[in-house]
């Protein structure tokens, strides 16, 4: 079983979506076996998404990404990189299909509800980056 992170974005936690994008992951088969709530710092927020600091969206994301608490999660499941990857959906809504959590829950390319690992080395790094070994539950 393949492990990945997503991460429930601020605007999601602020308009009461746990739940409901949660049912969307489970409903794909895919396992939460790591989960917790959280508020980043502006150091966290900034190295989480370092990748992009040279990006004009960078500041606006790093700000955003601590406007208000996040949802971390590991999750498992055959594929799971891949296949969250598309429940997740476009990263801007606007261009996602229907059924996935973005086109569902979006507001806009910023504020896009969730992120989910691009690939097995991120989703290593990513993982460790919120979560001790204790935290997983390895089924
Ligand atoms: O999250 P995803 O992998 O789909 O997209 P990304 O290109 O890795 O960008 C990371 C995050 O930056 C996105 O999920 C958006 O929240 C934000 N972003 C933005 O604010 N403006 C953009 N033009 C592109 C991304
Ligand atoms: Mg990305």
């Amino acid at each position: 079983m393949k492990l990945t992170l997503s991460i429930i974005k601020p605007d999601a936690v602020k308009r009461d979506l746990i739940g409901k994008i949660n049912t969307m992951i489970e409903d794909k088969s895919i396992k939460i076996v790591g989960q917790k709530m959280i508020k980043l710092s502006l150091e966290d927020a900034q190295m989480f998404y370092s990748v992009h600091k040279d990006r004009a969206f960078y500041q606006d994301l790093c700000n955003y990404m601590i406007s208000g608490p996040i949802v971390v999660q590991v999750l498992s499941g055959k594929d799971v990189i891949v296949k969250y990857r598309e429940l997740m959906g476009a990263t801007n809504p606007a261009n996602a299909e229907d059924n996935t959590i973005r086109k569902s829950y979006g507001v806009s390319v910023e504020e896009n509800s969730v992120h989910g690992s691009d690939s097995e080395e991120n989703a290593k790094i990513e993982i460790d980056f919120f979560f001790s070994k204790r935290e997983i539950y390895n089924f």
